[in-house]
């Protein structure tokens, strides 16, 4: 086994915490003991008015569960996890167990090295077309996780789907609870640990487009752009519904946000239509058929912007006994 183990962890942790999460929350704790690492959900991080039932949150966790495992993987410790369905506690979310040395493949070297590259682009992205090799790429990576990506213009849910965004873009819009709570976490400096810096904000929509991003991520002081008139929008989906399958959403999540860099795809995220009370129900239902829909994603090219900072993985951990390979 790994006599670098306690190392290996360290950058684990350290990837886990790149994981997205809505306005930058970071609403995860990690427990390390022994050879198990314990993923919480840190309630105090839950976005009230936005995600009252952590479902958001859940998926951050999720996503940084996959960057671990990966990052564990590249490193030749081979681990598993197990997702707590809706435990008694329901705020330990998954329990990665250490479980002996495994080669990694490529394919996790490639998806290791994007982690610290992956972040949410809010600029227009170019109209050159996402190829059909690169969508079967993000496919496979979401069914590698056990999950689904549907491409919206390939199923026919593209304009129910962009108009639900548009009408739950207005809707927050108008919410002066909404607005308030945006208004915490947004427009940070850079260096701020957490929130979204402007420096990661878009600039205005000239005119309007299919999709509008969040205005709460819209820089005033940059001259409006036209955004893409035929962005490619994407749905992450799981057959299964629950906590549970949230956690699993995340992982999948994750995987495509990883791929989709590693082949220079460029990514950000429309979650207004979950968060809206009048377009909630009716998202859901537009996906009934294929399972529970977790997130929507944009995906196409563009110039990378800014990476936003993290709270240090040490701030986030705590370690009840060091971290030992079990004994085989
Ligand atoms: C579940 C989830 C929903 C999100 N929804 C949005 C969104 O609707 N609009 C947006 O611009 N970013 C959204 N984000 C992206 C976060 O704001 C972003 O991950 C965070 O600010 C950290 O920045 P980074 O992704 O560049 O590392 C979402 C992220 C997650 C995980």
């Amino acid at each position: 086994m790994n006599v670098f183990l306690p190392l290996v962890v360290d950058q684990a942790l350290a990837a886990a915490v790149r994981a997205p999460s809505p306005q930058n929350t970071q609403p995860w704790r990690f427990v390390v003991d022994g050879p198990r690492i314990e993923v919480w959900l840190d309630r105090d991080r839950v976005l009230p008015v936005a995600d009252p039932a952590g479902r958001e949150a859940r998926l951050s966790c999720g996503a940084a569960v996959c960057n671990l495992m990966l990052t564990l993987r590249v490193n030749g410790v081979r681990s598993r996890v197990r997702i707590v369905p809706d435990a008694a506690d329901r705020d330990l979310l998954a329990v990665v167990s250490i479980e002996g040395n495994i080669r990694p493949s490529t394919v996790d070297r490639k998806l290791a090295e994007a982690v610290f590259r992956r972040h949410t682009n809010r600029r227009p992205l170019s109209d050159r077309a996402v190829p059909v090799a690169a969508r079967a790429l993000l496919r496979s990576a979401a069914l590698g996780e056990g999950g689904q990506l549907e491409f919206l213009d390939a199923s026919g849910r593209y304009s129910q789907v962009s108009a639900l965004i548009r009408r739950a873009e207005t809707e927050q819009d108008t919410d002066p609870a909404f607005r308030a709570e945006a208004a915490k976490w947004t427009g940070r400096e850079l260096d701020s640990p957490d929130g979204v810096p402007t420096a990661a904000f878009g600039p205005p929509a000239d005119v309007p487009g299919v999709v509008s991003l969040r205005s709460a991520h819209e820089n005033q002081s940059i001259p409006p752009r036209q955004f893409e008139q035929d962005p490619v929008l994407a749905a992450v989906l799981t057959r299964d519904q629950g906590t549970a399958a949230e956690v699993r959403g995340g992982m999948i999540m994750e995987r495509v946000l990883l791929t989709a860099t590693a082949e220079g795809l460029a990514t950000s995220f429309l979650s207004q239509p979950f968060e809206a009370r009048s377009t909630r129900a009716q998202l859901l239902e537009a996906f009934r058929g294929l399972g529970q829909v977790h997130t929507l994603l944009r995906i196409g090219y563009g110039l990378p912007t800014r990476l936003t900072a993290r709270r240090p993985a040490a701030e986030v951990t705590t370690v009840r006994s060091a971290p030992v390979a079990p004994a085989l």
